[in-house]
């Protein structure tokens, strides 16, 4: 019997609105866990994989394998409130054509009720969701992102606090009717819709990663972004890291990087220069509020990672791949012959045959992928060989470096410092990234994407920039430094100038020695950089001009990007902080290419 009031006549009034066959409630047991996975190997919508225990892989719709940020709404009663780079609809309006697609949308399902914490258990800084979904692939994956159980239950009592979070497939089985392998709704009736106003998330249509694993982009970062702002503390699409120096000093570093642009890899780097060593506290998403001491403390709110496949090895991310050994849900990678997982970018030579991710023969010679371009794994955080022995504190790590950086093949050097606060929050608010196979759209467009928030910024991102800033004036001295990296720049035959990887250790440990006040920097006109042989490239085999080009600031190039800039700020209207606009005549000014302003300034 549920005590939970509130609770209780929820899930009442969605059962009738949904009209599953039963409802089911998780208790997030391993028991529940294998006995659901057994379910979906019988139902023939996953396989089990020989070469790992206790692992299987989905393949998902064709049409179903990203986010979808087109379909993706922040709903306030004033449009102003979700801002020009959200979605908007009008509550009332968009609950009402949902509603029409809820009404008995769970026909011939199980409707699961998962109780789950966002971060640990009874942790202050935690909070308590409950997703209803017909999804038992989504109730698997949950058990690993986040922590479900009857222990969150026992801590919500008769009347704590609980974020709402409806899904469903949008798939109903009429009597008769055999069920899809991953059953999901067509894009036009896919909604991925948030209520900040009253903390309620509706998702209806897609069964894939953030659209349907609603703690996650959902409720940890639109709608924590939404509380935070109210509550004074930040959510953030944030890796978190400890870096050792050889000399035993620790250092907490979070980072921003947009979707499939690195945090994974960055979160569990292993350090090619000597003596530093690094453990991973979180991949995805960083919670930060000011200690007692000050400072800013951060945990990661997940328990899992819902990593990126392709492109994982032994040799980019050897970490993630022990990671990956067993307990894994695999999503869109391809099936080997022996019985285990394969994609793009994985050590060796390419198997001689696949099945691919929709279930087709594969061989080299195929012209299409054998892994989606987003294919995931869903995996234990705890079984990261580097996982921080802190990595579940309550109270958090303390921050020392912040870090904002995007994928950009051009202009953006390898690394900046700002040079204050203010600048650190410009730089953050201006990031800039080519879009990626994260999100259905796309693929390698230019565009704006503030503290890799654009898709997950629960109100308006001109007061999300004065947060930043509020946040700053609460700091002051504690602040955390501010960097920006770009892992991606290339030389003019399309490759990466720099190696990546466990070599951002470099630049990683740059930034570590400026904290310290030990390495040196020379002014640009876009924020620091380092001192000629500030980067200890000691072992590393890259020609003088590549690390030229590589820390190149080109007035002429970054003069070209002030009118993208200039329309960029000019969408938020009042809403843009004039400390943040400030920022941008300021870098006019450090180009020339405000010349009347620079004499008036002068
Ligand atoms: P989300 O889970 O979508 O938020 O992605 P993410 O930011 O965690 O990105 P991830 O670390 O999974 O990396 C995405 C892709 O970028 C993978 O294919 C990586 O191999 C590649 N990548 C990561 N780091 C580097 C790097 O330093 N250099 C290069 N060239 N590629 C990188
Ligand atoms: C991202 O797109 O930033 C992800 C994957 O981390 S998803 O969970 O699908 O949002
Ligand atoms: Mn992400």
């Amino acid at each position: 019997m549920i005590r939970h009031e509130r609770l209780r006549s929820w899930i009442q009034e969605i059962e009738q609105l949904c009209r599953p066959d039963q409802v089911y409630w998780c208790d997030g047991t391993k028991e529940e866990y294998d006995r659901l996975i057994a379910q979906t190997i019988a139902n023939g919508s996953s396989i089990p994989l020989k070469k790992r225990p206790n692992s299987v892989l989905f393949r998902s719709h064709p049409s179903d394998v990203a986010r979808v940020e087109d379909r993706t709404y922040i709903s306030t009663r004033d449009r102003d409130d979700a801002g020009p780079t959200n979605n908007w609809a009008e509550p009332g309006e968009l609950k009402a054509v949902m509603k029409d697609l809820y009404r008995g949308c769970m026909k011939g399902r199980t409707m699961y009720v998962i109780p789950f914490s966002m971060g640990p258990i009874g942790s202050p800084i935690a909070k308590i969701g409950i997703e209803i979904t017909d999804s038992p692939y989504v109730v698997c994956n949950m058990h690993i992102m986040t922590r479900v159980g009857t222990k969150v239950m026992d801590i919500l009592g008769s009347d704590g606090e609980f974020i709402p979070c409806l899904h469903s497939v949008g798939a109903p089985i009429e009597p008769g009717q055999q069920d899809a392998a991953w059953p999901c709704a067509p894009m036009e009736k896919k909604y991925i819709s948030h209520f900040p106003e009253e903390n309620l998330i509706w998702s209806y249509g897609s069964g894939y990663g953030g659209n349907a694993l609603l703690g996650k982009k959902c409720l940890a970062l639109r709608i924590a972004s939404a509380m935070a702002r109210r509550e004074g503390w930040m959510a953030e699409h944030m890796l978190i890291l400890r870096l050792t120096n050889p000399e035993g000093r620790q250092f907490h570093i979070a980072a921003a990087f947009p979707s499939a642009c690195g945090k994974t890899n960055l979160a569990m780097i292993q350090p090619t220069i000597k003596g530093w060593k690094c453990e991973t506290i979180g991949d995805d998403i960083a919670w930060m509020k000011i200690g007692p001491d000050g400072r800013l403390y951060a945990i990661n709110p997940e328990a899992g990672f819902f990593g990126v496949a392709p492109g994982t090895s032994y040799n980019s991310n050897p970490m993630a791949m022990d990671t990956l050994r067993e307990n894994i849900i695999f999503t869109n990678c391809a099936l080997t012959d022996n019985g285990d997982i394969w994609w793009e970018g994985m050590d060796g030579e390419p198997p001689a045959h696949t099945v691919d991710w929709k279930g087709r023969d594969w061989n080299p010679d195929s012209t299409d992928p054998a892994a989606h371009p987003n294919a995931r794994f869903t995996a234990p955080a705890g079984q990261c060989p580097i996982i921080c022995s802190d990595w579940e504190k309550p109270e958090g790590v303390p921050i020392d470096i912040l870090i904002f950086g995007g994928r950009r093949a051009g202009v953006v050097p390898l690394v900046n410092e700002a040079f204050n606060w203010d600048h650190g929050v410009f730089l953050g608010a201006t990031a800039s990234s080519e879009t990626t196979a994260a999100n259905i759209g796309d693929i390698g467009n230019l565009r704006r994407d503030p503290f890799a928030m654009k898709p997950f910024c629960g109100y308006n991102m001109g007061e999300y920039f004065q947060h930043w800033l509020d946040m700053g004036d609460r700091l002051g001295e504690n602040a955390p430094r501010i960097f920006y990296v770009n892992w991606f720049r290339k030389n003019g035959q399309g490759k990466f100038l720099w190696p990546g990887f466990s070599e951002n250790s470099r630049i990683l440990k740059w930034m570590c020695e400026r904290v310290e006040g030990k390495a040196g920097a020379r002014k640009t006109a876009i924020g620091l950089q380092p001192d000629e042989g500030g980067l200890d490239l000691t072992g590393l085999n890259i020609p003088a001009e590549g690390m030229k080009a590589l820390l190149a600031v080109d007035p002429e190039a970054w003069k070209a990007e002030i009118p993208s800039l200039e329309e960029h700020f000019a969408q938020f209207g009042g809403r843009l902080p004039e400390r943040v606009k400030k920022q941008l005549d300021e870098l006019k000014v450090r180009l020339g290419a405000y010349a009347s302003t620079a004499r008036e300034s002068a």
